[in-house]
């Protein structure tokens, strides 16, 4: 059993990455600029915004960090997002999700200009990828083929069992590991919260993707002995040994799950890691107008 190390394989390619602004820098080129939207005070959502401004600064990114109040009608928000749009400067913008249930957040994902849209959840980008098109591939989705990839292992021709249907993780995650590419070529079962005999349908899986939010959910009856597990989940658990006040559980029980796999990702440390990471990627796409031409 090999543990994939997400938080050393995201240092990594932070290291690529904050190599290459320098040589932006020393050619006078365009420096990368993330803009950040945060609405409202979410507890996780702070540290995650938090955490994706830190790593701007790590990589040599410039980054604005815009924040509003929760009471911030719809109308004044998708005006921030056309700001943000109109200003050349700017190569990325982020919503962070959850917003306050009085704002529709498709109609705001669908008022950024899908050429800024790092976190590829604009129609087009999704629609793009679905297609195969070049595309802004969203971070968690994009992290998980990374870690794929710099490990080693064989995809193609694999069942890969992806559990949770989400927007941002289970739905481009099947969709991703079905396109016939390096890491890809699965035969892909989407599973959800009305799949019927959910544990013998994961045994069966060579590749299994934990993306539902349900702390430690998946146990060892889950799983097939050598598969490969990746575990999205990241649900804060109250406990009151810890300074922060709680713990951060993933969708799959370690301790009992581990053991069987022949690679598996730990929480945290594993994908949470890699996530960020995917979004600087995205944003130096961005800036250099690979995804979509300036
Ligand atoms: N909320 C939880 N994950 C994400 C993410 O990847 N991007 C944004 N914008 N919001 C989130």
């Amino acid at each position: 059993m090999q543990i994939i190390d997400g938080k050393a394989t995201a240092d990594e390619i932070k290291k690529e990455i904050a190599l290459e602004v320098q040589e932006i820098k020393a050619s006078g080129g365009k420096i990368p600029h993330l803009v950040a939207i945060l609405v409202g005070n979410n507890g996780a959502s702070e540290t995650y915004v938090a955490n994706k401004v830190k790593s701007c600064e790590e990589v040599g990114f410039h980054s604005t960090l815009l924040r509003f109040e929760p009471t911030i009608t719809e109308d004044e928000l998708l005006l921030e997002v056309r700001k943000v749009n109109d200003n050349d400067d700017m190569d990325g913008l982020i919503v962070q999700l959850p917003l306050p249930d009085h704002i529709n957040p498709d109609k705001v994902m669908e008022a950024i200009n899908y050429k800024k849209d790092v976190d590829g959840f604009h129609p087009i980008n999704i629609g793009r990828m679905a297609k195969g098109l070049p595309a802004y591939i969203s971070a968690t989705p994009q992290g998980i083929l990374d870690l794929l990839e710099r490990y080693n292992i064989e995809t193609s021709g694999k069942h890969c069992v992806v559990v949770g249907r989400s927007q941002i993780v289970g739905l481009p995650m099947s969709i991703l590991m079905q396109r016939n590419t390096k890491i890809g070529n699965c035969t892909v079962t989407l599973t959800h919260s009305k799949t019927k005999d959910l544990s013998a349908v994961c045994a069966t899986a060579d590749i299994l993707i934990a993306a539902l939010g349900r702390p430690e959910f998946i146990t060892a009856e889950y799983v097939k002995e050598g598969a490969v597990v990746i575990d999205v989940g990241l649900t804060r658990i109250i406990d009151t040994s810890k300074k922060s006040g709680f713990a951060l559980k993933g969708d799959v029980k370690f301790d009992e799950v581990a053991p069987k796999c022949s690679f598996i990702t730990p929480v945290p440390k594993g994908v949470g890691p890699m996530t960020i990471v995917s979004l600087m990627k995205n944003t130096l796409l961005s800036a250099k107008g690979i995804i979509y031409a300036k």
